[in-house]
């Protein structure tokens, strides 16, 4: 007789999705399950589907898995894989800079971590993934939570009624293979970073708690503050209190039956966020049973026929674009130490905004970015070709747009929701896109809506009449003159033809430069030529009457698997005006000197 360890677990466990995420995770009551976790490579998925391809999770026996993280038991059983005994890998942290072996791996890994935990009677758990890349089926103590795709969005599951006493295991099956019908496609130029690449985090609730609310200024109205607070599971209605001590608030505002309560709140004194005075407020937010403090900027965004309105003031959008990825210890910006870290080199170039490409950031940098006074352009990956006529793909694109807004709706930095990135123009694509910008209004009108729209040309003419522009509130576009255009010299003659009446910030131009490659401006891939081309950039874009902002490609150098040039490349994009060593190029100088002469001129 074989002895099983009663492995209490659902049978025919029918996978739920994941959760409209908790806001404001970080001040919650939390345990980081970051560190070290053991992992199994499974290329062929074979601790998913038994022999004739069926998931075991769904099989009656409900066994077999590598999700319920059993022990050889005894003689007679076989097991072929065992976590305690596998290697471990750092997590947060994406697999492919943690093994060589791993660093162009796309297929499904299996991650374990071993907690200790004492549930309480009236407490609420929820299980807590700051992204994995690209779905997760996540199992706790041998039950299948649910499932999540989408590689860089936060999602949760209620683990109340599965926590036990003592030792629990968490199991992730995360798989970062590419699809064609999937948000982004099979073809990105950016590396495809696998795994649990940001925090696991176990908050504990009272059964009765603030779920989620936004406390921002109305849209366009620098003397009110507007939002809701919403309450989930068992309340009644209830009195809210919301206090901004600095800015002399104080209210109680009321739930209704569903554990809504508006938030309206007149202002007498305040200092707007800016990043000139990025001003974060506390704000405390007190219910019957939970409460939660925030640091909140307060600031309007809006534009005004070819003005960017920040606190009803022109602004010039003085940026950069970047990825999420530490070019000095490639991977995944893996801590605030990271992040903060590039953030720092914008500031140095005088940027007071960020283009944060190609998909949404983690939720740490947006944070920073309020303390450190960069303005933000948010993007899901809706990136090139994608499956547009695809139900299924459209409903994850809107998803992961939700799941964005619904994450940073708090964050004074974020001033743009982009629903995607050089889409090429069809009918499909103008449906689909259309949809995505409509949805980002309606999640949120106090903030603006983009993409990176396609531009075509005519000889030396660049048109920019891409229908989406119509629903958008900037043109903002690609344009690569000087590099897969032409060259720097003969950039110069090129018009641009701007077919909409609305603020221009240009979301790329650049070059790639191999640092310390020097030659005459005429070479490629020398810093020369890169600087070269952004003084010519500069002459060039200035006949846009309105350019009100740009965010260069790219601060620095990046991993791409479709950049194999031996010499020059190496699986690199250089485009970065800062090296992968972190050494800054000529260009870099280039642009901070632009950007001194516009700030004058913004004064
Ligand atoms: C495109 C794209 C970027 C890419 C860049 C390049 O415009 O948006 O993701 O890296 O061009 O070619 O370097």
């Amino acid at each position: 007789m074989i002895f099983f360890i009663c492995l209490n677990f659902s049978l025919f466990s029918t996978p739920v999705f994941a959760q409209t995420t908790i806001q404001n995770i970080y001040g919650r009551n939390i345990l980081s399950l970051n560190g070290r976790w053991n992992y199994i490579i499974d290329p062929y998925e074979t601790g998913f589907y038994d022999y004739r391809r069926q998931p075991f999770d769904q099989s009656a026996s409900g066994k077999g898995g590598y999700y319920d993280d059993r022990k050889q038991t005894g003689k007679g059983e076989l097991l072929e894989y065992d976590f305690d005994l596998s290697p471990t890998m750092k997590i947060p942290g994406d697999w492919n800079s943690q093994a060589e072996k791993l660093q162009l791996y796309e297929g499904t890994i299996w991650l374990r971590r071993k907690f200790t935990a004492d549930p309480q009677a009236g407490k609420k758990y929820l299980l807590y993934f700051g992204a994995v890349n690209y779905e997760a089926h996540v199992y706790l103590n041998g039950k299948k939570l649910g499932t999540h795709k989408g590689g860089f969005t936060p999602f949760q599951f209620d683990v109340t009624d599965k926590l036990i006493k003592g030792q629990n295991s968490v199991v992730v099956k995360a798989d970062n293979t590419r699809h064609a019908e999937e948000i982004p496609t099979v073809n990105t130029d950016w590396w495809n970073y696998g795994g649990i690449t940001r925090d696991v985090l176990l908050a504990e609730l009272h059964a009765a708690y603030i779920s989620d609310y936004k406390i921002q200024l109305a849209k366009g109205n620098l003397k009110k503050i507007e939002g809701y607070v919403q309450l989930a599971g068992p309340f009644k209605g209830q009195n809210i209190q919301i206090n901004i001590p600095e800015a002399g608030i104080s209210q109680v505002i009321q739930t209704d039956s569903t554990g809504r309560a508006p938030v309206n709140l007149p202002l007498h004194k305040m200092r707007y966020w800016s990043p000139e005075d990025p001003k974060l407020y506390a704000v405390e937010i007190i219910a019957a049973t939970d409460k939660v403090t925030d640091r909140i900027g307060f600031r309007t965004i809006e534009t005004k026929g070819q003005d960017i309105l920040l606190n009803g003031k022109p602004v010039f959008l003085r940026g950069i674009s970047m990825h999420d990825e530490n070019p000095l210890i490639p991977g995944r910006l893996r801590s605030e130490g990271d992040m903060r870290m590039l953030l720092q080199w914008a500031k140095e170039m005088n940027c007071n905004y960020v283009r944060l490409a190609h998909y949404p950031h983690n939720e740490t940098m947006i944070k920073l970015a309020d303390e450190m006074g960069l303005l933000v352009w948010a993007e899901v990956p809706v990136y090139w070709t994608i499956s547009w006529q695809n139900e299924s793909t459209y409903n994850n694109a809107q998803q992961q747009l939700t799941d964005l807004v619904t994450r940073d709706k708090n964050r004074a930095s974020v001033i743009v929701w982009s629903v995607g990135n050089e889409t090429p123009v069809s009918e499909s694509r103008n449906i689909f896109m259309g949809k995505l910008a409509a949805v980002a209004h309606s999640l949120d009108s106090t903030r603006l809506v983009a993409a990176a729209l396609e531009v075509h040309r005519k000889g030396n003419d660049i048109v920019i009449e891409d229908p989406l522009g119509d629903q958008l509130d900037l043109v903002s576009f690609n344009e690569y003159a000087g590099w897969y255009w032409s060259d720097p010299e003969g950039m110069l003659d090129y018009t641009f033809n701007v077919k909409f009446n609305k603020p221009v910030v240009i979301t790329e131009f650049g070059a790639d430069a191999l640092s310390g490659f020097h030659a005459d401006a005429a070479t490629r891939w020398s810093e020369e030529y890169q600087e070269l081309l952004y003084k010519n950039q500069f002459r060039m874009l200035g006949n846009i009457s309105g350019l009100r902002g740009m965010t260069p490609w790219i601060l620095v150098d990046f991993r791409s698997p479709r950049r194999p040039h031996p010499v020059y490349q190496d699986f690199w994009n250089r485009k970065g005006l800062i090296s992968e060593t972190g050494k800054k190029k000529m260009a870099f100088y280039t642009l901070k000197n632009y950007y001194d002469s516009v700030m004058l001129r913004y004064k």
